[in-house]
């Protein structure tokens, strides 16, 4: 078993999709920068989707451009570069990452992420489909990425709960794995998008999707993506790296949120903080390759930054 973890840090897309303030371009390129500078493996670092529905990343070109200009892309020693993903659920999205590569030498967007659900009503909540009509518009997304050489993850969110459905089968999920793997997607993220998950419930879960043998565990294949909402994700990440699990997402200073995730009286949870994270993997006797000292100032400018937006942003009913 590696005793490397693999971080993908998902704040400048999850961190910052529910935030009800403006939150300038310049400071969202400043943000991936940073992240940069700390060294973590992956940065999602925005999404092709309906402006309408998802206003704060409206911005996910102007993003690229900006964050075109410092992406490292020389290999590190014995490594790859740091990857760049971007959230897409369906063609114009994927029209959207194919310009945005385009004429630029090396590519920005490395990985594109696919996304549906364990349940029913969050999947038409999240992109007005049900789970198999998402996974159908992904057929053509999956082929035009493997085309220009882009791997795919796929996401399965409301692994444990859906705000709508309440507790999930570990059998759904599943399913919607086996479904995600037949249409062709390279690796595959599980979601706990609202935070319910205990070491318990994750721990049957894995032990559920190691023993149907479909996906490995490999950092390559497998990441776990946790909200933190009851103060149980390091648990859960502690209980993940136990059973096998090396890739995992998270997002600096804890940010984030899926805005579908909402209900009218609670705002969806942020993802798990990439320190504490870090701090769980450590305690475990693994290791990740972040620079802790600039995932710190990483930290106390997204911090700011989210803070400013928030205070200037006219408070919203989460319905
Ligand atoms: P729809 O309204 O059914 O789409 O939305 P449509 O095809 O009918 O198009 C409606 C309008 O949107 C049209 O514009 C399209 O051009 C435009 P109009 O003619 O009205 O001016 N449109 C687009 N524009 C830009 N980019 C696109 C795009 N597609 C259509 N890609 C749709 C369907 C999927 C687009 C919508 O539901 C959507 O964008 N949903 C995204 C919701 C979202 O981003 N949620 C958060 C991410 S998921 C998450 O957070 C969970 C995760 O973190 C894991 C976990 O925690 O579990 C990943
Ligand atoms: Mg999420």
């Amino acid at each position: 078993m590696p005793d490397l973890v693999r971080i993908t840090d998902v704040s400048p897309r999850d961190g910052l999709q529910n935030e009800p303030g403006v939150i300038a371009t310049s400071d969202k390129v400043r943000l991936i920068e940073l992240l940069c500078a700390a060294n973590v493996d992956e940065i999602e670092v925005t999404s092709f989707v309906s402006p309408k529905w998802v206003p704060q990343l409206g911005d996910a070109p102007d993003v690229i451009a900006g964050a075109a200009a410092f992406k490292p892309a020389s290999s590190r020693a014995g490594t790859s570069a740091i990857a760049f993903s971007a959230l897409v659920p369906n063609e114009k999205g994927m029209d959207g990452v194919t310009l945005a590569n385009s004429g630029r030498h090396p590519r920005v967007i490395d990985k594109v992420s696919v996304f549906t659900a364990a349940s029913e009503t969050f999947a038409r909540r999240n992109t007005n489909a049900s789970i198999a009509e998402s996974i159908e518009r992904f057929a053509p997304v999956i082929r035009r990425s493997h085309e220009q050489g882009l791997r795919v993850r796929g996401y399965v969110s409301t692994i444990i709960a859906c705000p709508f459905e309440g507790p999930i089968a570990p059998d759904a999920v599943l399913n919607v794995v086996d479904r995600l793997l037949d249409a062709g997607v390279d690796e595959i993220d599980l979601g706990d998008t609202i935070g319910a998950a205990t070491p318990e419930t994750i721990g049957v879960l894995l032990r559920r999707t190691i023993a149907a043998g479909r996906v490995s565990l490999s950092p390559e294949a497998f990441t776990l993506h946790l909200h933190d909402t009851r103060g149980l994700a390091g648990a859960c990440a502690a209980e993940a790296l136990r059973l096998g699990v090396r890739s995992f997402d998270s997002a600096i200073a804890g940010l984030g949120g899926c805005p579908y995730a909402s209900t009218p009286t609670s705002r969806a949870p942020g993802n798990i903080d990439t320190s504490l994270l870090i701090s769980v993997i450590e305690r475990a006797g693994l290791r990740t390759r972040v620079n802790a000292e600039a995932l710190r100032d990483a930290a106390a400018f997204a911090t700011r930054v989210v803070g400013e937006a928030r205070a200037s942003a006219t408070p919203r009913n989460h319905a």
